[in-house]
């Protein structure tokens, strides 16, 4: 029997590679396959949260039945389009929430304490004739959280642990214990730590904007670990280089992989090369939910997260 064929977006840890070449001919789209040739033979595009999938290479493979992603994101694909063509849509919710509520705990807390600067200070000998100044409290602190599905009730439930006063913006009220605050400059001012956990849409980009990050202030910090879009880059280094806020960290960029260079002599901010999901245990769980919504979808069964 053939061998279905998919259109690899981006590349997969080998375990999903080795796993995907043994039941599918796989096209990755890096060795630019002639997509007039082989986009009429494409059934299915496996890709990642981040890469998404351009509306070009939807239009080139004319009998593309699923999009399989591998992360939750959805918002690098035009859904209209898939909608119109009857294109089904995966995720891999759920296994990723809790790393991604991890990370977000562990930025507030570096950063804050400054803990990669610290650590540099005691390695390098810099302790020996001066010690590291003081830095900011976190337990007890006010902390927002922008976007309350599940990674950020998994923040808010991390943060109840550090005795956090816990307020959320979200598109309704949720029968949760923490303040509803619907308006997101008003959540800002509220903040000493201020999480956007928000799927990327058209209505949340830039909701963290100029007059956020004023409302924010300049003892509050900013932590991203939803996508760029949903913050406005440029204010956001405008606030930090006048130090109109105290800090960010953040997980996701513009640009990615490129970094914007005003972000590297900053001291307030932390970077992080978009790792949220990123650690053995989760990305096996997502190889694996993404590889077995494909395979539902050739055995003609329900598809395990369908997002459409
Ligand atoms: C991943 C993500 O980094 O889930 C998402 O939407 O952006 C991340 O979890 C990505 O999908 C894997 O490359």
């Amino acid at each position: 029997m053939q061998k279905p064929h998919v259109l690899q977006i981006t590349s997969y840890p080998a375990w999903d590679q080795i796993a995907l070449d043994v039941t599918y001919t796989m096209h990755g789209l890096w060795q630019n396959p002639a997509l007039s040739d082989i986009g009429p033979r494409v059934q299915a595009i496996a890709t990642s949260g981040g890469a998404g999938v351009a509306s070009e290479i939807i239009q080139a493979c004319p009998n593309l039945k699923l999009i399989a992603i591998y992360g939750v994101g959805y918002d690098g694909i035009d859904l209209a389009l898939c909608r119109a063509r009857n294109i089904q849509i995966t995720n891999t919710p759920d296994v990723l929430t809790g790393d991604c509520a991890d990370l977000a705990i562990g930025m507030m807390l570096s950063l804050a304490r400054q803990i990669p600067s610290a650590d540099l200070h005691a390695r390098s000998g810099a302790w020996q004739t001066a010690s590291f100044p003081l830095q900011r409290r976190v337990w007890g602190a006010r902390a927002g959280i922008l976007g309350m599905g599940r990674i950020g009730q998994d923040v808010a439930t991390r943060l109840a642990g550090f005795g956090m006063d816990i307020a959320y913006s979200a598109r309704s009220e949720k029968a949760l214990p923490y303040r509803f605050i619907p308006d997101a400059t008003a959540l800002a001012c509220h903040a000493d730590f201020l999480f956007v956990t928000a799927a990327a849409t058209p209505e949340t980009r830039h909701i963290v904007n100029a007059k956020t990050l004023q409302a924010l202030g300049a003892d509050g910090f900013l932590i991203n670990i939803s996508r760029a879009a949903n913050v406005d880059e440029s204010a956001l280094l405008d606030a930090l280089e006048s130090r109109q806020i105290a800090g960010a960290a953040l997980d996701v960029f513009d640009a990615e992989p490129h970094i914007n260079p005003r972000f590297v002599p900053l001291q307030n901010v932390l970077l992080q090369p978009h790792h949220a999901s990123a650690t053995q245990q989760t990305r096996r769980a997502m190889g694996q939910l993404m590889r077995d919504n494909l395979a539902a979808h050739f055995a003609g069964q329900p598809l395990l997260t369908p997002v459409l």
